[in-house]
This record gives structure tokens, C-alpha cells and sequence, in this order.
């Protein structure tokens, strides 16, 4: 059933990627979908600089959701889907981020895989690589972060639902997503089981889009920093995270060169 090329067959259901926001982020393959697409279920972490590209004749379903809750059932979303492909259409679902991670593709493909429906996959680059880059920091690094972990924090607010302990190794970069309501206890757990209150947290909200900001903070502050902050928000947890303040020194750059040449 699974389809290995950017060919969009009339029926099928292709499950793309959209990136954490900026156009130029997609990938040639979504792209090309996105033109031959005739129907679009999107989801409301896709941005409209990624919409804008889509076909004017393509008819747009918005089935978004917004903390965790869908606007339209995920059982609904899969029927729709099931619905259109039956109608011979081009059925495009655009995912924020990459669609295999934190968006419930499992549920949508064995929709797909009972009704029999042609699919194929597109990944997109998630929040947490887009975040990074735009931070200009890595993920990983040699000697400092050979473990990255991707954590779902909606059901965070029950302490019980980590292994905080093996979550409080230093040796690692953790990415939150969802995470800003449960940052009072992902960083008070965090402390309680060895890492330091001064251990660097990188916020990144709207990321890779026009309103982006980036706040460097640390365990004891970030949940303070982030209550100012709308989402979508992105957590680093690590010390990658302090490789921002290079990033800084460098968008700093031209204003401090400016400021030497007038005193000059
Ligand atoms: C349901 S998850 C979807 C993740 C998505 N599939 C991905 O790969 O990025 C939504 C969470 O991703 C994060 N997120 C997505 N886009 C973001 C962006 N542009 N800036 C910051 N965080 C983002 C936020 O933590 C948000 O609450």
C-alpha cells in the first residue's frame, strides 16, 4: 500500500510535513504534493505562509487542535480522510512539524490501512530541529549531550508519568513539546532529582516564524520566563542551550561594528 515517490495518485492520501512554520522550510517533495493536492485537512501548527502555497482551487478542512484537544474528533479526521480518498480526490493531510512525531499518525494510518486507502509519508522538519537551528545551537554535542530525548509533556502534570531520575542525567538535551503549562514541574522534578537550578533552558516560541523569540533561562526561572510567553513553544533542556548566547554575540555583531565605525 505504502508509495515511494512524489507522484499523487488520484485516491490516495498523502500525510506531508509542514514544518515548524517557514515556507522555504518544506520539502521539495511536500511541495510538489502541496500543487497536485485537491482537498487538505491541516492541522492549526501550519502555518499560513505554508497554506498560501496550496492550490486556490484546493478545498481546505481545518481540523486543528490546540492543547492536545482536536476541533474535530480524531476518529472524525479519519473518516474524512477515508471519505475523500473514496472520492477519487488527492487528499493531502498537512501536519505541523514532521507527522510521525507528537501527531498522532498511528491513529490516522490504521484508518487508512482498515479502509484499504493508498498513502504515502512525507517528513517534515520537526519543531525541535527548526528550534535548534534557529537558536543556532546543536542538539547534540561530543563529551557534553550524547542523548537527545523528545518528550510529550501533556501528561505531565502527573510527576508520576517520567522516570525523572533517568530524565535528570546531565549527559543529555531534553525537547519538551507541549510543555509551557507543566515547566513548574518538569523543573522542579528535574531539580529534585540532581540537576542544577542554574541548568539552561532554552525557550523557543514561534519558532522559524516572523513573531519567533528565543529566551536562555535556567530550571529555576523557566516557568516564570515561559507564563509571558504564547505558544507554540519549544523546550531545550541541556547545555547545548547555552551555545545560544554565541548566536546573540553574533546578531549583535554588525549593531556593535556600526557603533565602533560612528565613534571612529
Ligand atoms: C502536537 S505537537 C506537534 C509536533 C510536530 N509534529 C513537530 O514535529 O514539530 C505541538 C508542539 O510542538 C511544538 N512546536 C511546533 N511548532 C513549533 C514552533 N514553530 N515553535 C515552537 N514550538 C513548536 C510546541 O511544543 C507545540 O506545543
Amino acid at each position: 500500500m505504502m508509495r515511494f515517490n512524489q507522484a499523487f495518485a488520484a485516491g490516495e492520501v498523502a500525510l506531508v510535513g509542514a514544518g515548524p512554520g517557514a515556507a522555504d522550510l518544506l520539502t521539495l517533495r511536500a511541495v510538489r504534493l502541496m500543487e497536485q493536492a485537491e482537498v487538505v485537512l491541516y492541522d492549526r501548527l501550519v502555518s499560513d505562509e505554508v497554506m498560501a502555497l496550496l492550490p486556490a482551487k484546493c478545498r481546505r478542512i481545518d481540523v486543528g487542535k490546540k492543547c492536545g484537544q482536536h476541533s474535530v474528533s480524531q476518529q472524525r479526521i479519519g473518516e474524512l480522510l477515508v471519505h475523500y480518498a473514496r472520492q477519487g480526490l488527492r487528499v493531502l493531510r498537512l501536519k505541523g512539524g514532521d507527522p510521525a512525531i507528537f501527531a498522532r499518525l498511528g491513529e490516522e494510518l490504521d484508518a487508512l490501512v482498515q479502509a484499504g486507502i493508498a498513502y504515502q509519508l512525507v517528513p517534515g522538519i520537526s519543531a525541535a530541529s527548526g528550534c535548534a537551528a534557529a537558536a543556532g545551537i546543536p542538539l547534540t554535542e561530543r563529551g557534553q549531550a550524547q542523548q537527545l530525548r523528545f518528550i510529550s509533556a501533556v501528561d505531565q502534570h502527573s510527576a508520576t508519568s517520567q522516570d525523572w531520575a533517568d530524565l535528570s542525567a546531565p549527559n543529555q538535551t531534553l525537547v519538551f513539546y507541549m510543555g509551557t503549562a507543566a515547566l513548574g514541574e518538569i523543573s522542579q522534578q528535574l531539580q529534585q532529582h540532581g540537576l542544577a537550578a542554574d541548568w539552561p533552558v532554552l525557550l523557543v516560541q514561534q519558532g522559524c516564524r516572523p513573531q519567533q523569540q528565543i529566551q536562555l533561562t535556567d530550571l529555576q526561572s523557566a516557568a516564570a520566563v515561559a507564563a509571558s510567553l504564547s505558544t507554540p513553544c519549544l523546550i531545550i533542556i541541556g547545555q547545548v542551550a547555552l551555545r545560544y548566547r554565541q548566536q546573540q554575540a553574533r546578531l549583535q555583531l554588525p549593531t556593535a561594528l556600526q557603533a565602533k565605525e560612528q565613534a571612529a
